[in-house]
C-alpha cells in the first residue's frame, strides 16, 4: 500500500502556488495492481471538491467508455499531470507542471503499469514534448516495456460529436493495444491492425 502512503503525502503538498487556492488535492485513485493507467490534465471544480479524479462530466464519459470495453475504475488507475485545480480551470502553468511532475514519476514507478493512456495534450506532452495529439491519438508507442497510447481528453468530446466519435474509436482498440504489447500486428488480415507513432 505504498501507493496510498504516497497519495497521503500528495494530499498535503505545498510545492507550488496551487495549494493556496485548492479545496483538496487530487492524488489519484484506482487499483494499485492495474495494468492500465489513465493520465488526465488537472482536477476541475468537482474533483477539487471531492479530492477524486474525473468525477465531473468528463469523468462520467470516461466511466462510460471504460464500461464499453469491459473495464471499470476498480480495474484501472487514474491520475493527473497536476494534482491541484488551477483557478477557474485555466491551463496549468509550466512551473506548476514541473513542481508536480516528481509526484507522477513516483506514482508510476510504484504502479509500473504496462499501458499508459494519456488523455489530452498536456498529458501527451509530458511524455512526448514534441508530439501533436491530432497526429498521434489512437496510435501506441512502446518505450522500455511500457506502451503509451495517446487519446484526446474526454472533456473535448462533451460538446463535439465528431470528437466523441474519435474518442470512442480510439477507446475500442484499447484491449487489443494491451494484448498486442504495442506491436504492429504481423498478420495483415488482422482486423484491428495498429499503427505506431
Ligand atoms: N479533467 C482532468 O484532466 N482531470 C480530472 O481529474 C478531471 C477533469
Amino acid at each position: 500500500m505504498i501507493v496510498r502512503l504516497l497519495e497521503e503525502e500528495i494530499a498535503s503538498c505545498t510545492r507550488c502556488g496551487l495549494h493556496k487556492t485548492r479545496t483538496r488535492a487530487v492524488p489519484g485513485e484506482g487499483n494499485p495492481e492495474a495494468e492500465m493507467v489513465f493520465i488526465g490534465e488537472a482536477p476541475g471544480f468537482f474533483e477539487d471538491q471531492e479530492g477524486r479524479p474525473f468525477v465531473g462530466q468528463a469523468g462520467k464519459l470516461l466511466d462510460e467508455l471504460l464500461a464499453r470495453v469491459g473495464l471499470s475504475r476498480s480495474k484501472v488507475y487514474i491520475l493527473n499531470i497536476v494534482k491541484c485545480r488551477p483557478p477557474q480551470n485555466r491551463d496549468p502553468l509550466p512551473e506548476e507542471i514541473n513542481a508536480c511532475s516528481p509526484w507522477l514519476t513516483s506514482q508510476l514507478s510504484l504502479l509500473h503499469p504496462r499501458l499508459i493512456i494519456t488523455l489530452g495534450r498536456y498529458s501527451l506532452n509530458h511524455f512526448f514534448p514534441s508530439e501533436s495529439i491530432s497526429k498521434v491519438h489512437g496510435k501506441p508507442r512502446r518505450l522500455e516495456n511500457v506502451i503509451y497510447y495517446p487519446m484526446y481528453h474526454p472533456a473535448a468530446a462533451l460538446h463535439q460529436a465528431r470528437m466523441r466519435q474519435i474518442i470512442e474509436e480510439d477507446f475500442k482498440v484499447l484491449p487489443s493495444v494491451l494484448k498486442s504489447g504495442g506491436k504492429v500486428a504481423e498478420n495483415p488480415d488482422q482486423p484491428q491492425q495498429l499503427s505506431l507513432f
